[in-house]
């Protein structure tokens, strides 16, 4: 595998005796610069050393996603990761929300926006404390090397981590991560017997399914994923964006169909979410360009077979 270089910008101000450390896609955003010094690191993504140590680290990911709409959420999740003082350290922010609302897609778009690069680790039921550390592989000479997670290999690159799903996780494999989510920003491998401090750059976002909990997750684990930032199913305008953004290809009027169908079924407290508007307006498009059928009038087909005939009534 190639390494490759990654930049990492940070903006620091100082006015007075206070200096700040702000990410530069928030400050962006905030527009409030007065004083400002743009500093670029290089780093080696590929292998590092510690104590004589080397471990691999995993790649960052680059996904073709876009937050739309709910600028405000944007900014909250973005406020939990600022650092205002050189004594004040980040949030780690838990995102909650029923399934397909786009927790994944504002974890992303929040830590793209901060200029660092992005790690993903989707957390299961039979995710171990060492998974989300360090694992030793077999190289090809036959000897054992050390594989950092994409956890620790942001926490090394100074990157952002969203630790996806992460109300599946187990309660042991949450207690590895304890100091790393409190004020001493570390963790120890067992496996290398090492101690990795967390690059001050590094930010980490959990997100939880609200209707899926695998595990109940303990007091002293809820404590340290705060705050916790609460998505909701979008207003009918703001679905229509977010059905448009994914969607480009498709014309407005299947659009303009579907979001009234996932409005009415919102109202009705179901669960069907973004997603399944979008698989639901795709399939019908797909449907239509195989055949001679308008996709307006394949929708209810469509939606029979992405969500079941429970679904119909809120077609109209
Ligand atoms: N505000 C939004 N802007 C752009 N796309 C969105 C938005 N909300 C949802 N989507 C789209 O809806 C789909 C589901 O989003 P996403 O995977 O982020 O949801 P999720 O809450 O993480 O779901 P799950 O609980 O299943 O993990 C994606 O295709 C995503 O692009
Ligand atoms: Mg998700």
């Amino acid at each position: 595998m190639a390494g490759h270089r990654m930049k990492a910008k940070e903006v620091f101000l100082r006015r007075g005796n206070l200096s700040c450390i702000i990410p530069w896609g928030a400050l962006q955003r905030v527009g409030r610069i007065r004083d400002k010094k743009i500093k670029d690191r290089e780093i080696d993504m590929k292998q590092t050393t510690i104590d004589g140590i080397t471990l691999s680290l995993a790649g960052s990911v680059e996904l073709p996603l876009k937050w739309v709409g709910q600028d405000e959420l944007l900014r909250q999740l973005l406020a939990a990761w600022m650092v205002i003082d050189e004594r004040d350290i980040p949030f780690n922010p838990r995102l909650v929300g029923k399934p397909g609302v786009g927790k994944t897609t504002l974890a992303y778009a929040a830590a793209i926006s901060l200029g660092r690069p992005v790690f993903l680790y989707q957390a299961t039921m039979d995710t171990r404390p060492e998974d989300l550390i360090i694992s030793p592989v077999i190289g090809p000479d036959g000897k054992i090397q050390y594989s950092a997670s994409s956890l620790v290999s942001a926490m090394l690159s100074g990157g952002v981590l969203i630790l996806d799903e992460g109300n599946r996780m187990s309660e042991k494999a949450w207690a590895s991560l304890a100091p790393l989510l409190d004020d001493r920003r570390y963790v120890e491998s067992i496996v290398t017997g090492l101690r990795i401090p967390a690059q001050q750059d590094f930010r980490i976002v959990v997100t939880m399914n609200e209707d899926a909990s695998t595990f109940e997750l303990p007091e002293y684990i809820h404590s340290r994923l705060q705050p916790q930032i609460y998505i909701d199913f979008p207003e009918a305008d703001e679905e229509l964006q977010i059905l448009k953004e994914n969607l480009p290809f498709s014309d407005g009027e299947i659009l303009s169909y579907v979001v009234t169908f996932l409005q009415r079924s919102h109202r009705a407290d179901e669960l069907y979410s973004v997603r399944d508007g979008i698989n639901i307006a795709r399939y019908a498009l797909k449907m239509a360009a195989a055949g001679s059928q308008p996709a307006t009038d394949l929708l209810k087909l469509s939606v029979q077979r992405i969500l079941g005939d429970e679904a119909l009534p809120y077609l109209g």
